[in-house]
């Protein structure tokens, strides 16, 4: 719960600043894996959490492209977000079992 936030502020911006660049935010989610065990959930987090990192590396390469320095830093703020959750998640699984 502590890193919705986290997930959601981001998604916010992104989703703004698509319409202000004259766009329209998709409404179509990621498939999200099943898991069997917390562990295959944690798996499955870490492994949207990379996801994360580099589609946000991706965009922020793009929006260097555009010259849009604002955004390049909201885009490396985010970079840096997703790494952290996917290095704490790391983390977490190589304590498995807790
Ligand atoms: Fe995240």
């Amino acid at each position: 719960m502590a890193e919705v936030a986290d997930e959601q502020l981001p998604a916010q911006f992104l989703a703004n600043k698509i319409v202000a660049l004259g766009g329209e935010p998709t409404t179509q989610l990621r498939p999200v894996a099943t898991a069997r065990t917390n562990r295959e959930m944690l798996e499955a987090v870490l492994a949207a959490e990379q996801q994360a990192t580099q589609d946000s590396i991706e965009r922020a390469k793009q929006a260097e492209e555009l010259g849009d320095k604002g955004l390049v830093v909201q885009l490396e703020d985010i970079v840096r977000d997703e790494s952290n959750h996917a290095d704490e998640t790391e983390r977490i699984l190589r304590d498995w079992p807790l």
